[in-house]
């Protein structure tokens, strides 16, 4: 299970996410910057779902050594959202009181831009590959949901993957469906797709994808209509992407 911090202080909205996440302090020391995490909320729109598809994504790539900020729980006490005057901030912080998503606040990212940053066509190859894998809809040139930071590109924001989810009974057909990479923002790179997955889709084992699903918290797992235990709904999220590694790198479509 991912590791569990205590929101101390609600700081802000993220006024660029669909899903107004906020900036939020916890009693975490191990963090650089002060126990600051990004917080999803359980209680958003999109679901718990969403916080699902970002704990199976984001602590997979990171397994697959991409970039990708720490992820905790982050239990919340609506309480602290009592001087907060947005209505609709106050709405989301009531609605999402127990375990929440943090993910570590990269202080002073930039939001990336393909105009203004460069990445090595081996780079390209391993994002793009990976987000064909978990058939990410959400890394377009409109909105990259990459992020620059020390140097380097990052990877955030996993909410929009594995749309088989939605559907468990169609997964399997859902899953061997091709990937469109025509708007992936990094696609003007010249992403090396074939030496991606010749090096990471031999790393995508059962063995990893239990280690990542076994992040999941069962609350959110718990009483998916179908599954007798969040054990199950974990190898029903493992399936799909242990047979899609193998061959997705052939499916990968709209590249140049
Ligand atoms: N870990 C982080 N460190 C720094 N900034 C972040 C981090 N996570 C998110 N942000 C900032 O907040 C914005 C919104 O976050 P994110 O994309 O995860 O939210 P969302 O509601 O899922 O967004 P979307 O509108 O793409 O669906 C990002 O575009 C980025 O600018
Ligand atoms: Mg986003």
């Amino acid at each position: 299970m991912l590791k569990e911090v205590i929101a101390t202080r609600y700081i802000a909205p993220l006024r660029e996410g669909g899903s107004l996440p906020g900036l939020v302090e916890t009693d975490d020391l191990e963090t650089d910057d002060l126990g600051t995490y990004v917080l999803k909320f359980t209680g958003a729109g999109q679901g718990r779902k969403t916080l699902v598809a970002e704990v199976v994504c984001g602590e997979l790539a990171r397994r697959l050594g991409l970039r990708m900020p720490r992820l905790v729980t982050v239990g919340l006490d609506p309480v602290l959202g009592l001087g907060e005057p947005d209505p609709q901030v106050q709405e989301l912080l009531k609605g999402s009181a127990g375990t929440n998503l943090g993910m570590e606040f990269l202080s002073g990212a930039l939001g990336f831009d393909p105009l203004a940053f460069t990445v090595s066509a081996e780079e390209a190859g391993r994002i793009v590959w990976f987000d064909a894998l978990v058939n990410n809809v959400d890394r377009s040139w409109r909105n990259p949901n990459l992020l620059h930071w020390r140097g380097a590109t990052w990877l955030i924001d996993h909410g929009a993957t594995m749309i088989w989810q939605h559907h468990w009974p169609g997964a399997e057909a859902s899953a061997a469906r091709s990937y469109d990479a025509s708007d992936h923002a990094l696609a003007p790179f010249a992403p090396d797709v074939a030496a991606a997955a010749a090096d990471l889709a031999p790393r995508v084992t059962e063995d990893l994808l239990a280690e990542v699903t076994a992040e999941i918290p069962d609350v959110w797992l718990a009483g998916e209509p179908g599954f007798a235990s969040p054990d199950d709904l974990r190898r029903a999220y493992a399936r799909p992407l242990l047979t899609r590694a193998a061959t997705v790198h052939t499916r990968i479509e709209g590249l140049k």
